[in-house]
């Protein structure tokens, strides 16, 4: 079983609002419980770390769900920031060596196969792995006046989601050397790049997003009701 870090120390500036995006209600349940839950019920996860804002004023104060221990601590001014403070705050039984999933607050939506598939083949690979999924779309690419300047070969493309499964000790290594060359980087795997490895990619569902705007909101609260009916129903 692996440990679970859940950064969730962001303001939601895209997003608006006096509540932060995570803590926005669904069903009865903040975003952030649905997503903890998504995580906290597969049976590859032992517990989670969740990293909050020093300001946080909605945190329920957790310390169990789905019968595991939620940890919590505070996170930093970037959400590399934030991973990095949870690292720390890990529980001594995660060995240096042990393999560790990185998944933001705000993708509720991770499929339990899709968490699966990633525990599987990324405690495979030497390095790690993460979840993504290919470009579908054209991409053009936007000269200074807003005209296209050409169109980009989107073969081989991917967009990079969370979970993200590197092992502790070397993923704290690489957001430490990021930090300290003052690289923004805006994934695990990035960092992990930075050294020189190659993690795998691992393709996952498409509906596994980032709620950013009030749109991607609605998105989940349909796709929620979508599986409450479907509840009923049977
Ligand atoms: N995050 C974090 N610490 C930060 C910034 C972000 O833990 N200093 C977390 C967010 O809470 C979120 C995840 O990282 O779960 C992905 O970040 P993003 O979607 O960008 O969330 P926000 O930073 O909150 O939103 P925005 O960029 O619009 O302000
Ligand atoms: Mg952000």
């Amino acid at each position: 079983m692996s440990w679970a870090i859940v950064p969730a120390a962001g303001k939601g500036t895209r997003f608006g609002g006096d509540v932060p995006k995570q803590y926005l209600v669904v069903d009865g349940l903040p975003i952030l419980a649905h997503t903890l839950h998504a995580l906290l019920s597969h049976p590859g996860v032992r517990g989670v770390v969740v990293a909050l804002s020093a300001d946080d004023a909605h945190w329920p104060g957790w310390h169990e769900m789905d019968g595991k221990p939620v940890l919590a601590c505070v996170g930093g001014e970037s959400r590399a920031d934030s991973v990095l403070a949870a690292l720390e705050a890990l529980p001594a039984e995660v060995r240096v060596d042990d393999f560790v999933l990185v998944h933001d607050a705000a993708r509720p939506n991770l499929h339990h196969d899709d968490l699966t598939a990633l525990l599987e083949r990324g405690r495979n690979d030497p390095v790690g792995a993460i979840l993504a999924a290919p470009v579908r779309d054209t991409l053009k690419r936007a000269g200074d006046d807003g005209g296209i300047d050409g169109t980009e070969p989107r073969e081989r493309l991917w967009r990079a989601l969370t979970p993200q499964l590197f092992r502790r000790l070397q993923l704290t290594r690489a957001l430490e050397s990021a930090r300290d060359a003052g690289v923004a980087v805006t994934d695990e795997a990035m960092a992990m790049e930075r050294q020189g490895m190659r993690p795998l990619l691992v393709e996952g569902d498409d509906d596994n997003f980032k709620i950013t705007t009030p749109g991607d909101l609605v998105r989940f609260q349909y796709l929620v009701s979508l599986r409450l009916q479907e509840g009923q129903r049977r």
